[in-house]
């Protein structure tokens, strides 16, 4: 009956990094290391800019589900991503790439570009973004299949998606995933998202998920408690709760009992896709019903690789070997 391990829904971003010198961020009107949202004409603009100064992309199908699932995907699981891309050329890749790491896909298109996430990389290793979310927050109800999550043992979402126009269609995730006992998993992703949600959120979290990952930030905007204290009280609402805290590791807490899980310690070069590995390995594990500290080790330990290289690519990592050393 359940074929999929989880299927995710997610803002289908394109990943194009872009190594720059400080004078071409100057230049773009970017204030260096921050993320900046841009409409349709800026994004436009700027791509155009990045072809005249013939500046290489290198391109990444991303966004934070969708991560996810590439990982659970590497890991021998069976993921599927419901998602929308543009009717352009990076919509094609897009869904290429992504299949090529394994997803299934539900990705349906919409007459607007395909969102992105233009990250400007400067000689000191900081990141700057420009972000255009395009046709990825076109994401609709009529785009979520309900056999595709009757299908799956867990449905995965990402904190972005309840800002906006995709809200009504989380909600209606949510809905068909209680019908079919598809278990809910969200990475509640930012502090900003809670500071502007928290009521919303609270009756998501407390209502409607079973499984919430946070980091430490997010764990203190949304409970006011540092993380062994927040862990706690989110699982008094949740099957399980996961309050990630960085280079520390992470607590993993379900009836009452806080698991700590420890990090592999390496030298993180760029902390991108951090979160999204953890999930994937955890979710991966609590698939195969492994117990909730070896599953949560086998996050600690993809995020360990992953934090290693730049982006969230997992070239040369043999899945069967990290799966053993968890063991
Ligand atoms: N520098 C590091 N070295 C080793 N492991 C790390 C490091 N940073 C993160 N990790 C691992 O990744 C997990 C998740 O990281 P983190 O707490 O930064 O989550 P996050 O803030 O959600 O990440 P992201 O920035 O991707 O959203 C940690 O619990 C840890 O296991
Ligand atoms: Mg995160």
């Amino acid at each position: 009956m359940k074929t999929y391990d989880v299927i995710g829904l997610g803002n289908a971003l394109m990943d194009l990094l872009v190594e720059v010198d400080d004078n071409k961020l100057l230049e773009f009107n970017l204030a260096k290391g921050e993320m900046h949202l841009v409409e349709e004409d800026q994004a436009k603009l700027l791509l155009e800019k990045i072809n005249q100064h013939q500046l290489k992309i290198e391109k990444v199908p991303g966004g934070s589900a969708a991560n996810t699932l590439k990982c659970i995907s590497f890991l021998g699981g069976k993921s599927i991503l419901c998602g929308k891309v543009g009717t352009d050329e990076h919509g094609e890749i897009y869904i290429q790439e992504i299949q090529k790491n394994g997803v299934s896909t539900k990705i349906n298109t919409h007459p607007s570009i395909t969102g992105h996430a233009l990250t400007f990389i400067t000689p000191d290793s900081e990141r700057t973004f420009s972000v255009h979310l395009g046709a990825a927050i076109q994401l609709a109800k009529e785009d979520v299949l309900e056999e595709d999550i009757q299908k799956s043992k867990v449905l995965h979402l990402e904190g972005y998606q309840i800002e906006g126009p995709t809200k009504e269609t989380i909600l209606h995730a949510i809905e068909l995933a209680k019908k079919h006992n598809t278990l809910v998993s969200i990475d509640l992703a930012d502090p900003g998202l809670i500071r502007r949600n928290k009521e919303f959120l609270k009756d998501l979290v407390m209502n409607h998920a079973d499984i919430v990952f946070v980091n430490e930030t997010e764990a203190k905007e949304f409970t006011g408690l540092e993380p062994e204290e927040a862990v706690q009280e989110l699982a008094n609402h949740v099957k399980i709760a996961i309050v990630k805290i960085g280079k520390e590791g992470s607590l993993i807490c379900k009836d009452g009992i806080v698991n700590f899980i420890e990090p592999f310690l390496t030298e993180a070069i760029d902390t991108t896709g951090a979160g999204d590995s953890y999930a994937a390995g955890f979710l991966y594990g609590f698939c195969n019903d492994w117990d909730l500290e070896k599953a949560g080790k086998l996050g600690s330990l993809l995020a360990s690789k992953v934090v290693e290289r730049i982006g969230v690519n997992l070239k040369d990592l043999n899945s069967e070997q990290l799966k053993q050393e968890v063991n």
